[in-house]
């Protein structure tokens, strides 16, 4: 079986090369030539575990290929997958589709025989509909499918290897029989370990990705604000999140207090769900109050260090330990690190910034007074305050003495909660942690 991905990004590069594992002939199409030209070289532009060996052994074998042109790409395919980009269009906070109809209508014109066009993209609800009314004019012989995917950065392998379901929206008619048959076929490997398939029509694929970002969005948001009522009532919000979790009908994850959900879905795909749900008259109040109480949170953290130091930070060096969104990734796309730096900057202190993976872009998206240390213990020398923004596992083994003793000051805010709370007060540390007494 043979198809063609277009985006060479995070969602087309991890699923080429994990179809590609599957035994399926993939050609893997990218506007950007200097991104295609590393990749044929070997070298994989974004940091994800496993994937550069994946994408090498698969490039070997002849499974995985980098053509120059979508012609070339779409060679005797039988399906081509849209996996390009939707940012959020400035201004309204809708998904920007303009990559995805583009894709959409070379792919319509470069087609010699009949496939099926597969969006892999996030797109809101009725974008299937309208795929079809652009592409069926041009070629009668596509037919348009939904097949959302659910990958976690920094666990997107295992994610797309063994995932919990596999979505597949398809046209009710006999254009849409072929797709399901086809796209049944694509995953076929997964039938071994029992992987649910959920067929369905387009519209509903296309809601149930954005339904399954908020609804984790929202658990996040939940246990965030119920963290904080812990804090008020001396109770420990861990406890409270596993007393809730071991029952079945609310489940044990996504429950884990922080500093507010970041990345390049939760905070794009809840703002665009909402903006649709507005515009088809059924609002989704929870949602935009999920939203709402997420931007709050991150603008909060940055108050309560300047609390924890007394209420003033002028002159004052902040270590801050972590940049990304969350471990195993170098994306500080919407992390809280954009929102907590320039307000501890702004209120007037000398920030020192060390993160494992993401320094290179963090050089480009912080206050240009940003200092950047070379590893976590640089970052705290001589710091008065240092704040955890990221769980990283390199912080969670530097032992709570040595961290006093490099530091001038004794303010530690931990955000994620890595440390335990006896050892850090013992080591004489003024802590500051989420949702624990
Ligand atoms: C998410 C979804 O999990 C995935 O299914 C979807 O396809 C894309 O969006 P990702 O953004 O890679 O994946 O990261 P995820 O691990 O879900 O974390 C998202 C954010 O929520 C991070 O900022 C993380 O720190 C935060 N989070 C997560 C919490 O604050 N608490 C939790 O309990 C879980």
């Amino acid at each position: 079986m043979k198809i063609a991905i277009l985006g060479a990004g995070y969602v087309g590069l991890v699923s080429g090369a994990c179809f590609a594992e599957f035994g399926v002939q993939v050609a893997l199409v990218d506007k950007d030539a200097s991104k295609i030209a590393a990749l044929r070289e070997g070298r994989i532009p974004i940091y994800e575990p496993g994937l550069d060996k994946l994408v090498a052994d698969n490039v070997r074998d002849g499974r995985l290929t980098f053509p120059d042109t979508l012609e070339d790409a779409m060679e005797g395919v039988e399906a081509v997958f849209l996996a390009v980009g939707t940012p959020s269009r400035r201004g309204d906070g809708h998904a920007d589709l303009t990559y995805v109809f583009t894709a959409a209508e070379q792919v319509a014109r470069a087609a010699t025989r009949p496939l099926t066009l597969v969006t892999k993209s996030t797109v809101p609800v009725g974008t299937g509909r309208r795929l079809i009314e652009l592409v069926r004019p041009i070629n009668p012989d596509i037919t348009v499918a939904s097949n959302p995917e659910f990958l976690r950065e920094g666990a997107a392998i295992g994610d797309f290897m063994r995932p919990d379901r596999v979505v597949l929206g398809t046209e009710d008619n006999e254009h849409g029989q072929r797709a399901l048959e086809t796209l049944r076929r694509l995953y076929r490997p997964l039938y071994l370990i029992e992987t649910p398939i959920v067929a369905t029509s387009l519209e509903t694929a296309e809601i149930i990705k954005y339904a399954a970002n908020s609804f984790l969005a929202m658990k996040i948001s939940f246990i965030n604000e119920v963290a904080d009522l812990c804090e008020a009532a001396g109770a420990d919000v861990h406890d409270v999140a596993r007393g809730i979790g071991l029952d079945g009908r609310i489940g044990r994850k996504f429950l884990h207090p922080g500093p507010g959900y970041g990345g390049s879905c939760f905070p794009k795909d809840t703002l665009a769900f909402a903006r649709t749900a507005v515009d088809l008259g059924t609002p989704l109040r929870l949602v935009e109050t999920t939203i709402a109480v997420n931007d709050a949170r991150k603008e909060d953290m940055a108050r309560r260090v300047i609390a924890a130091m007394g209420g003033d930070v002028r002159g004052k060096r902040i270590a801050v330990l972590g940049l990304a969104f969350k471990p195993e990734t170098d994306d500080i796309r919407d992390a809280p690190s954009l929102v907590v730096l320039p307000a501890l900057a702004a209120a007037g202190a000398s920030v020192v910034a060390y993160d494992p993976q993401s320094m290179g872009f963090a050089r480009q998206a912080y206050p240009a007074s940003t200092e950047f240390a070379p590893s976590a213990m640089a970052a705290l020398a001589d710091a008065d305050a240092a704040v955890l923004l990221t769980e990283w596992n390199e912080f969670r083994a530097l032992p709570p003495d040595r961290l006093k003793a490099v530091m001038r000051g004794d303010v530690f805010c931990d955000f994620r909660n890595v440390y335990d709370r006896k050892s850090m007060i013992e080591a004489g540390f003024k802590y500051t942690s989420i949702g624990r007494p």
